[in-house]
């Protein structure tokens, strides 16, 4: 049978083998998916034994993406500019690194019916998960992407990677002054619990507000959406379901519903 991993530490509270399963059933398709805890220096080891055992392909996620990257013999458009991998195809005796994490958020605001084309849009966060989302929210055409950040360098050197795009890098406190249709959250923030310094009237001017990360409880940044009653407010479920159907669709050629596996997982949360 088809060998497939996600390879993280830590990695127990993984979704992606549910969700791959659940996948794997909805298309008829034998494969294995499981998780695997993989030490620190040994990323490499793990991928070629996994190769070495009818392995096809593997999901990375934290901390492993830009050994990932550094790992494969070809590399997509979108790897590159992202600097990182979060799927593997083991084609051919190659390695072959892909990003989904950007098609994953933006097929899920599509889903939201969020209109990105010629749409103004706020990321907040320069690190790994804003990194891996611009040039998919670009292929989307937006009027001007803007990059705030608490550490501006970082974000001024994700805007000088995309010379040809209005990209543009702010501070968290320039953003009182603009006006966004849509505001992203990529910084980590969320996960601490931790609120960003950005204003109720720049949330409240937004018709969506997406936090990336996702859980039992909104994060901060969501919560402060909901009591400024924005239209859409989004968290990052739908980002996690779409990022492995594009990794499932890399490996299989067939594009799985999300629909159903996102309810199931909403459903989990929400017990
Ligand atoms: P990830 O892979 O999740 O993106 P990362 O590369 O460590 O993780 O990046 C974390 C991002 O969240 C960064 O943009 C970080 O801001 P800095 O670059 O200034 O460090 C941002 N971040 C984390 N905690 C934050 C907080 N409490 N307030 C504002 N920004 C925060």
């Amino acid at each position: 049978m088809k060998q497939f991993r996600v390879f993280g530490n830590p990695i127990a509270q993984s979704k992606s083998p549910s969700i791959h399963q659940q996948f794997a059933v909805q298309t008829a398709l034998m494969m294995n998916y499981e998780s695997e805890l993989v030490e620190l220096e040994q990323f490499d080891i793990a991928v070629k034994k996994l190769i070495a055992n009818e392995g096809k392909g593997a999901n990375v996620t934290a901390p492993f993406k830009e050994q990932a990257f550094a790992l494969c013999d070809e590399l997509s458009e979108r790897a590159k500019l992202a600097g990182a991998v979060n799927t593997l195809i083991f084609s051919n005796g190659l390695i072959y690194g892909d990003t989904t994490d950007g098609l994953g958020l933006v097929n899920d605001l599509l889903r939201h019916h969020v209109q990105l084309k010629a749409s103004k849009i706020l990321l907040l966060g320069a690190g790994g998960a804003a990194k891996g989302v611009v040039q998919s929210l670009l292929e989307q055409f937006p009027q001007s992407l803007t990059i705030a950040n608490r550490t501006l360098s970082k974000a001024e050197a994700i805007a000088e990677q995309y010379p040809k795009a209005d990209v543009s890098a702010i501070t968290f406190e320039d953003t009182e002054h603009l006006v966004f249709d849509i505001i992203i959250n990529a910084t980590s923030a969320g996960l601490s619990g931790a609120s960003l310094p950005i204003s109720d009237q720049t949330i409240k001017n937004a018709d969506t507000c997406y936090d990336m990360v996702y859980g039992t409880e909104s994060t901060a940044f969501l919560k402060q959406a909901k009591l400024l009653r924005v239209d859409n407010i989004i968290d990052g479920l739908g980002m996690l379901v779409g990022q492995a159907a594009e990794s499932f669709y890399l490996w299989n050629n067939i594009r799985p519903d999300v629909e159903p596996v996102l309810m199931s997982l909403r459903a989990e949360l929400n017990q």
